[in-house]
């Protein structure tokens, strides 16, 4: 194994701890180690900031959009305060979009599939890069066109563009903005022109990109989750533009999304609040808020060299380990800070296991919620996948 270059190489580091840094974890040698995580891609920590306002909020607690106490009002502002922070960061002010209060990225695409009213002949062309929460919505209520990618687990703005003129003409593009297998970031901007051109709209999964970079502008939908931003409170986003949400039946049916209910007739009311019923999260709004604050405070220019050069190291490091063989794009500039890689004869499995209990480290193993990525990544034959697939159902 070759040594890492020295770390004065690097530029403008960013130093932010999150909770828990410092959170000493048992090992198999009967010591206790600083935990360190490497699975951010999956949960990040909370940042400080967030858990600091989490707390100041916690005794302002109440209920939104329904008491009518001083907490309630209190407490229903700082929910708003949150949607129209969390619009903003995601570019939309300005447009008529709804922004959508949810659980996580995988409930705003579920979401968004039962609004968009597919029928079961609908094509929605997606890609083999995507995370199962936008594949499995699809799945689920329409036909699905796919994107390929090459060996190296990336495609072409061309082969996108193919894709949607392959057939039927789709009722919607739904790519990822990151992936959370490879870190490589499709060219967003360039693959919603070319859609557009075509009139048909888009949905970027942001849940690796939200925390990392700007999020595409002319997306029509944006899903992400605020546990992958430093806000483990259990908020997620779906935005849209208002028309898709302003008829018909909500997605969640309830107290809240409704301006009358008799026993056989319900008038649902305007979104958002048509789209959130239920109780809303406010403490998840407040800390995307606080997120949210943060990022924008410390500016995409310091976070991206900051992304770059983690991800510089983290790939050149991996690399540098006999056995250790990456998997897909290594140096695809802009990536994320995301690897995943093999280690030749030996059990994914083991390798995560060794990797916490002798050293403290935090990683994923396994498929990573994109079967269909991991399988084309590691390259296997027709009759390995077979094997693979008889051995999981058994
Ligand atoms: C690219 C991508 N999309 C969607 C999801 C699903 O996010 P969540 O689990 O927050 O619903 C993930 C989670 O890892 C992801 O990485």
């Amino acid at each position: 194994m070759s040594p890492l270059p020295p770390r004065e190489a690097t530029v403008d580091r960013l130093e932010v701890h999150l909770v828990g840094d410092d959170v000493l974890v048992p090992c198999v040698d009967g010591t206790q180690r600083p935990y360190l995580s490497l699975d951010a891609a999956a949960s990040t920590s909370a940042l400080p900031v967030v858990a600091a306002r989490v707390q100041e909020f916690l005794p302002w607690y109440s209920s939104v959009h329904r008491g009518a106490g001083w907490k309630s009002q209190r407490a229903t502002a700082d929910y708003e305060q949150a949607r129209q922070a969390i619009s903003a960061f995601a570019g939309r002010d300005g447009r008529d979009d709804v922004t959508i209060i949810c659980r996580n990225t995988t409930e705003a695409i579920n979401h968004l599939a039962y609004r968009l009213r597919l029928r079961p002949d609908d094509v929605v062309v997606t890609t083999v890069v995507e995370h199962h929460a936008n594949l499995l919505p699809w799945a689920r209520l329409s036909q699905r066109r796919y994107v390929e990618c090459s060996a190296d687990g990336t495609f072409g703005v061309d082969d996108v563009a193919a894709a949607l003129d392959g057939g039927p003409r789709p009722a919607l593009l739904a790519i990822t903005g990151a992936s959370n297998v490879t870190g490589w970031v499709p060219p967003a901007d360039e693959i919603i022109a070319a859609a557009h051109h075509r009139g048909i709209p888009v949905l970027v999964d942001g849940a690796q990109l939200a925390a990392h970079r700007p999020l595409p502008a002319d997306a029509d939908y944006l899903a992400f989750s605020g546990h992958k931003m430093y806000a483990p409170f259990g908020a997620g986003v779906l935005i849209g533009p208002r028309a898709t949400f302003s008829d018909g039946d909500p997605f969640l049916a309830g107290g809240g999304a409704v301006d009358l209910v008799d026993l056989d007739e319900v008038v649902w009311t305007d979104p958002p609040e048509r789209e959130e019923a239920g109780s809303p999260n406010v403490l998840g709004a407040v800390a995307l808020h606080a997120a949210i604050d943060e990022l924008t405070r410390i500016g995409w220019a310091a976070i991206g060299v900051h992304d770059d050069d983690m991800a510089r190291r983290l790939r050149g490091g991996l690399e540098r380990i006999d056995g250790v063989r990456l998997l897909g794009v290594s140096a695809q500039p802009g990536s994320l800070p995301v690897a995943s890689f093999v280690i030749d004869g030996v059990s994914h499995a083991l390798v995560a296991a060794r990797l916490s209990a002798e050293h403290a480290i935090g990683v994923r193993h396994g498929c990573f919620c994109a079967h269909p990525y991991l399988l084309r990544l590691l390259g296997l034959t027709s009759p390995e996948v077979a094997d693979y697939h008889a051995a999981v159902l058994r």
